[in-house]
């Protein structure tokens, strides 16, 4: 059996046409929507998502204002930065790239954001309402991943689900997303992390395995169970010096050797980083929705 593979561009794509279509219903009733991105720092990784994510913002008509801050930046001027888009009527979605320079109190910052503008979804009051099952702004990447799955035709109901990686930023998240009763979630979820022992057990087990570790090719063939949905988080700079930027990007699964087993699996480049874009263009819609009620 060779994996069919979940085409993350395509379906990112049609998210933001339907992100395109309620911006020009919000900008009917004289509301623009507009997302206000910090960046901290001249990381390139972190350059590429920023661009990415304001690039995405011109094509469904989302306004974008972006400030670069020195790696030197003092915590309460970034602080001030954000009370001052807290404060801009304007400003729907405030989004705070990661990683911070280490002097910097990330919560802090995070906890600054005005929890109607938290786009990313990462401020307490959010996690909380995700936790609890109430109507919030949820992070983007797990977000995007039921969608994912069930856009390509596969149900979320019933399954067994495994998430290697505990993050605030998507493995936590996820679970409290999956395990809710509802579409795109009712599953049985199980959190497996570094500190798991025998960690193929549980991932042999799965119906659906997510990997979100940030370990290059971590999950191998022996892990993953015979037709299940694989879904890889993780993008990777792994040294490849015939690559003309001496550089490729691979995700969290060894990719060529789990296709052959799995049903379904998606690639990296090309799977969930594209989603998180497109429900990032979703979530700044929300807010500007949500706030003008
Ligand atoms: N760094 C890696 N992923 C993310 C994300 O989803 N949001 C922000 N703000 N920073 C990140």
């Amino acid at each position: 059996m060779v994996a069919t593979i979940i085409d993350g561009i395509k379906i990112a794509a049609e998210i933001r046409a339907e992100a395109k279509v309620e911006v020009d219903a919000l900008k009917a009733q004289g509301i623009e929507p507009c997302l206000a991105v910090i960046f901290v720092g001249e990381s390139p990784a972190s350059k590429v998502y920023v661009d990415s994510k304001v690039r995405a913002c011109e094509e469904v008509g989302i306004k974008s204002v972006k400030k670069t801050a020195n790696t030197d930046i003092k915590q309460e001027a970034l602080l001030a930065l954000v009370d001052q888009f807290n404060d801009d009527e304007n400003v729907h979605g405030i989004l705070v790239q990661l990683p911070l320079p280490h002097h910097i109190d990330k919560n802090a910052i995070i906890e600054r954001i005005d929890p109607a503008k938290d786009v990313d979804g990462f401020h307490p009051v959010n996690a909380g309402k995700l936790m609890i099952g109430l109507d919030c702004l949820a992070p983007c990447t797990p977000a995007g991943i039921p969608e994912l799955i069930t856009r390509s035709g596969y149900s979320t109901e019933h399954k067994k689900v495994v998430i290697i990686g505990r993050s605030n930023i998507v493995g936590k998240p996820l679970m409290n997303i999956l395990v809710q009763k509802g579409p795109k979630a009712n599953c049985t979820v199980t959190c497996c992390h570094s500190g798991t022992e025998h960690l193929e057990k549980y991932t042999r087990e799965a119906d659906i395995l997510i990997a979100a570790i940030g370990v290059p090719e971590f999950v191998t063939q022996g892990m993953v169970k015979e037709g299940s949905v694989v879904i890889d988080v993780g993008i990777n700079r792994v040294d490849d010096l015939e690559h003309s930027r001496a550089y490729r990007l691979v995700g969290d699964v060894a990719y060529d050797e789990v296709k052959e087993i799995a049903g379904a699996i998606t690639p990296v480049p090309g799977g969930v980083g594209p989603m998180t874009v497109a429900m990032l263009m979703k979530n700044t819609v929300k807010a500007a929705r949500m706030i003008n009620r």
